[in-house]
């Protein structure tokens, strides 16, 4: 779209594009595009059009690999080139700071957007909704501590993909009492990071090896209780078959499904059967 300029998104602009994903209901808060922010100083882009901001995209690089998400332009800009132009702008800057691999998540309706500027299908995403009640108190289960870092940053590599060190830590940090870890004998078997918002909580991350299913459900009882919630939220990869076991158990509902697409070098994949959910549609 002519005069339409991709620049930076800076602090400055977090209540315009709160103003615009709140347009979707999508639910970001201040707090989660600041750390969005922090993250990524420079990989997070805004389009203007005469002083306005009419589009936003963030990235997340983890090494290798980034993730992109809260794609959205302005309803009554869109058709016009400018999510094409904030997409080309993204992509051209990860390539130049050493990324291999682009992944996102995406809505059904906007797979064919991305199709065209060169992202391949992956597999589905599914997010949940559902009531939850507190249980007993579960044996090794308790909040991370700063030692736990190095190992756990380890196992959620191997099952994510890539070193997420800067986003765990900062997690350890703002969610202090809502970051459990499953230990068995000083070995980390999982973890899962709540964000309680009154009686509900988003989930995520979420990870646990495959061989320690049981320390799933002990997480989330105990994640329930420390977070005092009575819903949560949270998407999973439709690949991991003892996750949709659990929710099926609870009787969670299907929100909506994306689809994980990648651009780039087909590396660092992960292994969905140890993520239980997703740090967010935006961070992989
Ligand atoms: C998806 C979106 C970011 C694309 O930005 P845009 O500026 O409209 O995109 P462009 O003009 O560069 O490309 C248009 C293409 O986007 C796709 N598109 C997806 N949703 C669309 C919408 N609501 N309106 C217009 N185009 C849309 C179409 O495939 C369209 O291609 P077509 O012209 O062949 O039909 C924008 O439409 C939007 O903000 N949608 C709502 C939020 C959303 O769903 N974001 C994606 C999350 S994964």
């Amino acid at each position: 779209m002519e005069g339409t300029r991709v620049r930076r998104l800076e602090k400055r602009d977090i209540a315009a594009a709160i103003a615009l994903t709140d347009l979707e209901a999508w639910g970001y808060t201040t707090a989660d595009f600041r750390r969005l922010l922090d993250l990524s100083p420079e990989g997070c882009f805004a389009a203007e059009l005469r002083g306005r901001v009419v589009g936003v995209l963030t990235t997340t690089t983890y090494g290798p690999l980034a993730f992109l998400g809260a794609v959205i332009v302005s309803p009554d800009l869109r058709g016009k080139g400018v999510g094409q132009q904030m997409m080309e702008a993204a992509l051209r800057h990860l390539q130049e700071t050493g990324v291999r691999t682009v992944r996102l998540y995406a809505y059904l309706n906007a797979v064919r957007f991305y199709e065209r500027l060169g992202f391949q299908a992956e597999y589905e995403v599914v997010r949940w909704h559902g009531g939850a009640t507190a249980g007993a108190g579960q044996p090794g289960v308790r909040p991370v501590r700063r030692a736990d870092l190095d190992g756990l940053v380890r196992m959620d590599a191997t099952y994510f993909g890539s070193d997420r060190r800067a986003l765990i830590t900062r997690l350890a940090k703002e969610f202090a009492n809502t970051f459990l870890v499953a230990e068995r004998a000083g070995h980390v078997r999982g973890f899962i990071v709540g964000n309680a918002s009154g009686t509900s909580c988003e989930i995520g991350p979420w990870v646990v090896e495959p061989t320690s299913k049981d320390a799933a459900q002990d997480l989330f009882t105990a994640l329930v209780g420390a977070a005092g919630i009575s819903e949560v939220a949270f998407g999973g990869p439709s690949r991991n078959g003892a996750l949709l076991k659990f929710v099926q158990g609870h009787g969670f509902k299907e929100v909506f499904r994306s689809l994980r697409m990648r651009w780039g070098a087909d590396e660092v994949p992960g292994n969905p059967e140890g993520i239980w959910a997703l740090g967010g549609l935006e961070k992989g």
